[in-house]
């Protein structure tokens, strides 16, 4: 629970009630939940602008936790679309509640029925990168042949980023630390550039589309790299911050544009992710797993801005075992 903003200390463990579903809710029993940084920039209110969401003095919701996968133990008189056992998973950014060992969900929210293949662990770790990485792959129309510089290659949205882009027929050069380059090989990027080695904002290459999936380059240190008509993507709002702005006016200018797209979290992405990860086109990569009662040292790790791929909180044991 989170009954205030702050630090990963503001997160305790706690025994409350289990929820009951309402009519057009289901009552799901979370086998595996992530922390991400989407819950890190909720529980700490950064940006401020969060408030104004989820409570101006404190949260309104004191259990975090967008990504889920479980099994439905109760339904509501109303739902026709789900039934006791299903496992299910989602993403819920909004209304949260996944770090807890049961959640309540609505039939018409972000959740459907589990990816075939895939461990609970893995559909839990599935949704927030691929999320972020499909709705500005999808912003800013990439298609095959273009040529894509991925900024941040090793985080969830950049190493979701990759394997999509490459699913697409995209080139991809990737940019990231010298340990990651043999995993962003294997991710399908074709081309790396080892950030320790060289700044890539001097690469001699040109891009038709730089997306900075870490957020934390500019638009002007990246403006050299774009095509004429190039595009500028970033999941940061940039230092000033300016890249909402900028997505307004720099299409007006007809050339080097950004595109900051704010992404919908409806069951139609879920569903798009589900398709990609029983195609094989996307596999979430896993860092660390947590038990719930050392969910605190979990944040304490996102929040070091060097996790790989996702970490996981395992409520059960075992979420990374098929089922
Ligand atoms: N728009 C939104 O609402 C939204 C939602 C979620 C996340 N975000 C933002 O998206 C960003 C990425 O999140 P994520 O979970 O995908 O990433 P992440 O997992 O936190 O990224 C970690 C990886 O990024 C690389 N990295 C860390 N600091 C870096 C720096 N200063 N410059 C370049 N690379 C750096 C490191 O890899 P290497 O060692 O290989 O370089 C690290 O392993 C975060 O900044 C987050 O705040 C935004």
């Amino acid at each position: 629970m989170c009954t205030r903003y702050g630090p990963p200390d503001v997160v305790a463990v706690a025994d409350v009630a289990t929820p009951e579903a309402r009519e057009n809710e289901v009552l799901v029993r979370v086998v595996a939940t992530t922390v991400n940084r989407t819950d890190c920039g909720y529980r700490a209110a950064k940006p401020f602008i969060l408030r104004f969401f989820t409570g101006l003095r404190r949260p309104r919701r004191t259990v975090l936790g967008t990504e889920f996968a479980g099994e439905i133990e109760a339904v509501g008189g109303a739902v026709t679309s789900f039934e006791v056992g299903d496992r299910v998973f989602g993403y819920l950014e909004g209304p949260f509640g996944a770090h807890a060992e049961y959640l309540t969900v609505r039939e018409d929210a972000s959740v459907a029925t589990m990816p075939a293949g895939s461990t609970f662990e893995e559909a839990a770790a599935s949704t927030e990168g691929s999320h972020y990485a499909l709705a500005n792959i999808r912003a800013a129309k990439i298609g095959g042949g273009q040529d894509v510089l991925v900024h941040g290659a090793t985080g969830a949205i950049g190493s979701a980023a990759v394997q999509l882009l490459t699913s697409l027929g995209a080139h991809v050069t990737a940019v990231c630390g010298a340990d990651h380059v043999a995993l962003v090989e294997r991710l399908g990027a074709d081309r790396v550039i080892d950030s320790g080695a060289a700044d890539f904002t001097k690469d001699e290459k040109t891009y038709d589309v730089v997306f900075d999936a870490v957020g934390k380059s500019s638009f002007g240190r990246c403006r050299r790299l774009l095509k004429p008509k190039g595009i500028y993507l970033s999941t940061g709002l940039g230092p000033f911050p300016q890249n909402p702005i900028l997505a307004l006016v720099t299409p007006l200018l007809r050339g080097k544009r950004v595109v900051f797209p704010i992404p919908r979290h409806d069951r139609e992405l879920l569903e798009d992710t589900k398709e990609l990860l029983e195609s094989g086109a996307f596999t979430p990569v896993i860092d660390r797993r947590y038990p719930l009662e050392e969910i605190v040292d979990a944040y304490r790790y996102v929040e070091t801005g060097q996790k790989i791929g996702n970490v996981v909180i395992d409520l059960v044991g075992g979420a990374d075992q098929p089922r």
